[in-house]
């Protein structure tokens, strides 16, 4: 027997008898007003923030409201926070800033802050002084004590602090309200243990905790029997998937073991997975994508830094030379496999050379995409408190370098799809050039085709007619 951490029922049944409560007050307002009560949820951050958005509004519907897109129509708001970098909160809180103007408009209208940027308890602090405004706070902890809140919030009118929980325990069965029809985020676990010295993710999201393979296997299967195309299970590192639910004589189910249950559930879909640590990306987890009918032939693998030291202060746990032979061996197994990675430029004390071992090892793995980062101090994370903190001028200046290496090797990658036809999943009118449509292939690559409404949530035969740095434009093939 192995031992998933999960939230005991009993919790579960209190906050669904919370539920009821919110949801009878709400119904008495609606028959009131003669329209129903609405919320907004706004999504700062990763996959895994917008994955609990989904959960978020999951709640609020089974409470009774509807989901809106407009802030100021709403009863109730919600602002899920990210704090892996300055800028995020930053955002966050000018955000938070603005609705003052439109709760002074609206006085019954509840704002409510949850995410990682309010776990830190300097941030709680700061939103309990400066935003007296925000009716309440919970931290990744107790998301799914929304209820609680709401109602507590109603009935006793005071300003709530929910505080973290002792232990992160993984809570089953929230309702999911999602955004998409066709593509979807199943959290395969939470939390991390890696400590990279950057990064605030472990201090705000809590230690690695698995969930059990048949509630995973059981929601991949239900998406697909309703339709879903593309499937992104997530966690902050999928390789320790299962490693935290040991049986007793030590056996794990892993990620590799998951993946191939989950390719097993017939249908015409893709199933990816991020993010993937290079320290254990193991050739057993290649060897099943290879082997696989459903895993899309893409790998998200961050390098962050191409400098062995500059890995070593990052406590990564891999050299370079260890991460090209995983590069080596998933393009081995995997001819046609899209390799895309996260770097962090200007890192504390990294010199023109660890800059420049970065910009050597771009040119080595040849990426299809990178995501880049200006390096950002974190509060209490070890690598702020490191000598030799690179200025802004620098950081900008190498990230501008980096940026050129990159578009150049991205277009190099994109050439040869020229004349190939490709599969495409449609996602509707392009952001950026509504007269075309936007889709994303297998290599999750953005290809732009002339499409129309019918295609939206489909897969699509493309030729692909030109590549761009960012983009493959195509022609329907029929
Ligand atoms: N768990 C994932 C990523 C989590 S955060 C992983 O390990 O890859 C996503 C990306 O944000 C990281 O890969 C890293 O490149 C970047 N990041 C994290 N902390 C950062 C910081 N303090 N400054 C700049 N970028 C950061
Ligand atoms: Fe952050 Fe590292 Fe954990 Fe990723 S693995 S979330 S970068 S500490
Ligand atoms: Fe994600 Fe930001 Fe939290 S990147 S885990 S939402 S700090």
């Amino acid at each position: 027997m192995r031992e998933y951490r999960i939230l005991p029922d009993s919790e579960m049944q209190r906050q669904n008898e919370y539920r009821d409560k919110v949801r009878d007050l709400s119904n008495t307002a609606r028959d009131k007003r003669g329209e129903p009560l609405r919320a907004y949820v706004q999504t700062f951050g990763c996959q895994q923030n917008e994955a609990d958005s989904e959960k978020i509004a999951g709640m609020c519907v089974s409470m009774g409201y509807e989901i809106c897109h407009e802030p100021a129509e709403a009863d109730l708001i919600m602002v899920n926070t990210c704090a892996v970098r300055e800028h995020a909160e930053k955002r966050a809180l000018s955000i938070i800033g603005q609705y003052k103007h439109l709760k002074a408009v609206k006085p019954d209208m509840l704002i409510g802050v949850c995410g990682c940027m309010v776990t830190q308890e300097h941030r709680k602090e700061s939103i309990k002084h400066s935003y007296p405004y925000v009716d309440f706070v919970l931290g990744t902890s107790s998301l799914h004590r929304l209820p609680e809140l709401i109602y507590t919030k109603i009935q006793k009118g005071k300003r709530l602090y929910c505080p973290e929980e002792t232990e992160y325990l993984v809570a089953e069965g929230l309702p999911i309200h999602r955004e998409s029809s066709y593509r979807a985020w199943v959290s395969i676990m939470y939390g991390c243990n890696n400590f990279c010295t950057y990064c605030i993710v472990p201090y705000v999201r809590g230690r690695e905790r698995s969930r059990r393979p048949e509630d995973i296997i059981s929601e991949v299967r239900e998406l697909v029997a309703s339709g879903y195309k593309d499937i992104t299970l997530l966690g902050q590192n999928v390789n320790s998937y299962g490693k935290d639910a040991k049986s007793p004589d030590g056996e794990v189910y892993d990620f590799a073991d998951l993946l191939s249950d989950i390719d097993k559930i017939e249908g015409d879909y893709y199933i990816r997975f991020m993010t993937s640590h290079p320290k254990d990306a193991s050739d057993k987890l290649v060897d099943v994508i290879a082997s696989s009918k459903h895993v899309a032939h893409q790998f998200h693998l961050p390098m962050q830094s191409g400098s062995d030291k500059i890995l070593k202060d990052m406590n990564r746990h891999y050299d370079t030379e260890k991460y090209m032979r995983t590069v080596e061996y998933l393009r081995q197994k995997i001819p046609d496999v899209t390799i895309s990675s996260d770097i962090i430029v200007g890192f504390p004390g990294e010199t023109e050379g660890d800059f420049e071992a970065t910009l050597q090892m771009l040119r080595r793995v040849r990426f299809d995409m990178t995501y880049s980062f200006i390096y950002s101090p974190r509060k209490d994370t070890p690598a702020a408190a490191m000598e030799c903190q690179i200025s802004d001028e620098v950081k900008g200046e190498r990230f501008n370098r980096l940026l050129e290496v990159q578009n150049e090797i991205a277009l190099e990658k994109n050439k040869p799809m020229e004349n190939k036809v490709i599969r495409v999943l449609c996602d509707g009118p392009s952001k950026n050039n509504g007269d075309v449509y936007s889709g994303r292939s297998e290599g999750n690559k953005i290809v732009l085709f002339d499409g129309d409404e019918s295609d939206v949530g489909k897969f699509v035969s493309l030729k692909i007619t030109r590549a761009e740095t960012f983009a493959l434009y195509g022609e329907k093939i029929y």
